[in-house]
């Protein structure tokens, strides 16, 4: 069986990582006042808002209470397609808000930053990917959702965290070898669970794979009435320690109907605000990223969903200047692996309607 290690998989290109963004602090009347602006704004535009749940708290409240989404990368997917809306409003990152503009060609899509990548799309340029492809023509190429829409383009099936392990097994099923990419830590979480065989593209998430697995053990020892919960783009000696693995769905999910009082969270810290409205009694402890000790702290923070606040939504909706392009010839072929998905999600019943998380 081929592994993660192959020698033909290209060398990770160097990563620029930005600063963390930071906000002005408003005034809890000042954020109410700007909250209100923004919702008049989407009623002008007949425009509806879907947020991340690694954004910040204050947009996933608006983008509730303005009649919109706060999901996961499968669901804001599935969002699109279903709102009457000929507008979306896509806080999150820019894979989030192509992928809206591959599904819904007709509709505008708008993005408080165009800015706003991600490592692992970063990680993995259209032209080596594609060379990479050309080298294995034998295997079925899945690639997760964050990726570009060129890298879309290339794939046979496209998958987000809610969505691998299901599709990976009915391809493995077939007897289809599979090239993935880019996250090799979900890829060889994937490959471990299926058994599927699986060449791996070299990306990895710069938030999920600073988790610690020798602090996350000093935690556990802390707190053993904690269950673990994490994202399956966290290294291998993470998700061993894991109660849960799972999309930020499933992970949210398992804060509410899981019997622990308190929960050990290895992903992105954004989570805790729906964790938080839809199980208010539950502890919440951030896995730790840094240092040895066992009470250390959690920076986990995606620096590139924090390009998201409620100045640059309100200023993008009354511009209108930051517009997802894509151009249709990509369009066409992108959109493929993203429908067989959908497809795929809808005949076997995953995500959507009464699986969607609901608010408190
Ligand atoms: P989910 O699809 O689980 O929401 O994950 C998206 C993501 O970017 C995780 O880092
Ligand atoms: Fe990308 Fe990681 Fe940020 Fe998710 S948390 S958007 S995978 S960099």
């Amino acid at each position: 069986m081929t592994n993660s290690l192959q020698t033909q998989v290209p060398a990770r290109p160097a990563l620029v990582v930005p600063e963390m963004p930071e906000w002005p602090v408003l005034s809890a009347a000042e954020t109410a006042e700007l909250k209100e602006r923004i919702k008049t704004l989407l009623r002008e535009q007949d425009a509806a808002l879907v947020a991340h749940y690694y954004t910040d708290g204050d947009l996933q409240a608006l983008a509730e209470e303005s009649g919109g989404l706060v999901a996961d990368s499968l669901e804001m997917a599935r969002f699109g397609t279903e709102t009457p809306a000929s507008t979306l409003v896509v806080c999150g990152v820019r894979f989030m808000g192509e992928t809206a503009k591959i599904l819904n060609p007709e509709k505008r899509v708008l993005m408080p930053d165009l800015a706003a990548t991600c490592s692992l799309d970063e990680g993995c340029p259209p032209e080596g990917f594609s060379a990479f492809c050309d080298a294995h023509p034998d295997h079925s190429v899945v690639v997760y959702a964050n990726t570009s829409a060129a890298v879309k383009a290339r794939a046979d099936w496209m998958v987000t965290s809610s969505i691998a392990l299901p599709v990976v097994e009915y391809l493995a099923a077939r007897g289809e070898k599979i090239l993935w990419a880019p996250d090799r830590h979900l890829g060889h979480y994937v490959q471990r669970m299926t058994g599927a065989e699986m060449l791996l593209w070299d990306g990895a998430c710069v938030v999920h794979e600073a988790f610690k697995a020798s602090a996350l053990e000093r935690v556990r020892a802390l707190h053993p009435e904690a269950a673990v919960l994490v994202h399956p783009e966290s290294p291998d000696a993470v998700v061993d320690q894991a109660d849960v693995v799972g999309s930020t769905t499933q992970l949210i999910r398992a804060v509410i109907e899981l019997p622990n009082p308190a929960f050990i969270v290895a992903t992105d810290a954004g989570i805790f605000w729906k964790m938080r409205q839809l199980a208010p009694h539950k502890t919440l402890i951030p896995a730790p990223t840094a240092g040895e000790g066992a009470t250390c702290e959690s920076c986990a923070h995606c620096p590139w969903m924090a390009m998201n606040a409620l100045q640059n939504l309100e200023r993008v909706l009354r511009l209108g200047d930051r517009e997802i392009q894509i151009d249709p010839a990509m369009r066409e072929r992108a959109v493929r692996p993203i429908q067989r998905m959908l497809d795929f999600a809808r005949e076997r019943g995953i995500g959507g309607g009464a699986s969607r998380l609901g608010r408190a």
